[in-house]
C-alpha cells in the first residue's frame, strides 16, 4: 500500500522538479537513505538503490517504486562498499539502465555501540571502512557521470538546473564526542572532511559535495538499537532536543530535496544539520 505523500515529504516541494534525473543512493534499504530516495522518486528521479542484502534491497525498491506511477527503481544488491569493483560495476550499470547518474547519496554506514577498551583493531577498522572508503569507493565511481551531468545541466545557461550532486550522509556525533562511539565519530569526521575536498576539487566542473548531518531521528536502526539498550532512552532524547521531539526521516528528506533542487544551485561545501538544535546542548547530539 503506498504511503500518502505527506508522510514522507513536504507540500512544499513542486511534482516533477526531479523529472529526467537519475539517482544513486548506497544504503538505499536502510530507514534514512530509503525516505531519501522515495522523497526524489515521488518528485520525478529514477533511482538505483544499493546495498548487500539482496531480499531487504529489492523489496525495498519495489516499495520506493509505488511512489509515483511509472516509477524506475533499479535494486542492486550484493554489493559490499568497500569493494570498488563492485561500486564501479553498479555505477555504470545504473549508467546504461536509467541513462545517466544525476546525483549521488553515500549513505552505507557501520555501526554498533562498543566501549574503546572493547573495540577490537578489527572492529574500528570495519566501520572505518564502510563509512569512509566506502564513500570514496562511491564518489570515485560515480564521479565522471556526474561530471557529465553538471556539464549537461549547465549548458549554454545562466539559470543551470541542478546536476552532478553528492551529499554523503553523516552524524553530529563527532563534534562534541560521545562514549561507545568512538570508531564511528572518527568515521564520519573523515566523510565530512571528504565531502569538503570533493566540493572544492570538483566544484570548477560544476559537481557539489555537501554533508547532510542527522540528528537524534525516530524510528531508525540506531534509535531501535539505542531503545533496546535503554527502554527510556528515546523519550530522554526526544526531551533533550530544542524543539522537544526526535527527528523524522521525512526530516531528512525534506533536506536531501532542498540539496538537489535548483534551490540549492550555490550550495556546496555545506553541512546541513538536521537534528533540531540537539548537538549544541547535548554531546553527541
Ligand atoms: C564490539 C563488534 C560488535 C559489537 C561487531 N564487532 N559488532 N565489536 N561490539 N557490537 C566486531 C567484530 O567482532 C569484528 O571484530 C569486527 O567488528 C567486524 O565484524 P564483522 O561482523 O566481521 O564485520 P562486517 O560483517 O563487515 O559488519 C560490519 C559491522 C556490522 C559494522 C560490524 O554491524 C554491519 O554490517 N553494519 C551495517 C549495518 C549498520 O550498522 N547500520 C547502521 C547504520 S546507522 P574481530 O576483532 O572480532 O574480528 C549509522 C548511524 C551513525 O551508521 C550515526 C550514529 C549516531
Amino acid at each position: 500500500m503506498p504511503q500518502q505523500k505527506k508522510e514522507y515529504l513536504s507540500d512544499a516541494w513542486k511534482d516533477g522538479i526531479f523529472k529526467d534525473k537519475v539517482l544513486f543512493c548506497t544504503g538505499g534499504a536502510g530507514s534514512i537513505c530509503s525516505a531519501q530516495t522515495r522523497a526524489l522518486v515521488h518528485l520525478g528521479a529514477s533511482a538505483a538503490i544499493i546495498g548487500r542484502n539482496k531480499e531487504k534491497t529489492e523489496r525495498m525498491a519495489a516499495d520506493i517504486a509505488t511512489a509515483r506511477p511509472g516509477a524506475r527503481v533499479l535494486a542492486i544488491a550484493g554489493v559490499d562498499v568497500r569493494d570498488p569493483k563492485a561500486l564501479q560495476d553498479a555505477a555504470d550499470r545504473t549508467a546504461k539502465e536509467l541513462g545517466s547518474i544525476d546525483f549521488v547519496i553515500a549513505g552505507a554506514a557501520g555501526n554498533f555501540l562498543a566501549p574503546l577498551s572493547q573495540l577490537s583493531a578489527n572492529a574500528f577498522k570495519s566501520v572505518i571502512d564502510i563509512d569512509v572508503l566506502g564513500s570514496y569507493n562511491t564518489v570515485k565511481a560515480t564521479l565522471p557521470y556526474l561530471v557529465e551531468s553538471a556539464k549537461r545541466n549547465s549548458a549554454n545557461s545562466t539559470d543551470p538546473t541542478s546536476g552532478g550532486r553528492i551529499i554523503f550522509v553523516s552524524a553530529t556525533i563527532h563534534y562534541t564526542g560521545l562514549p561507545l562511539q568512538t570508531h564511528v565519530s572518527a568515521a564520519k569526521a573523515a566523510v565530512d572532511a571528504l565531502s569538503n575536498a570533493v566540493a572544492i576539487e570538483y566544484g570548477p566542473l560544476g559537481v557539489t559535495s555537501n554533508v547532510i548531518a542527522p540528528g537524534p531521528i525516530g524510528g531508525t536502526e540506531g534509535m531501535e538499537r539505542l531503545a533496546k539498550s535503554d527502554p527510556e532512552s528515546v523519550a530522554k532524547s526526544s526531551k533533550r532536543v530544542p524543539l522537544g521531539r526526535l527527528g523524522s526521516v521525512k526530516d531528512i528528506a525534506d533536506a536531501t530535496v532542498y540539496v538537489f533542487s535548483d534551490a540549492g544551485n550555490f550550495v556546496n561545501g555545506s553541512t546541513v544539520v538536521v537534528d533540531g538544535g540537539s548537538w549544541r546542548v547535548n554531546a553527541g547530539g
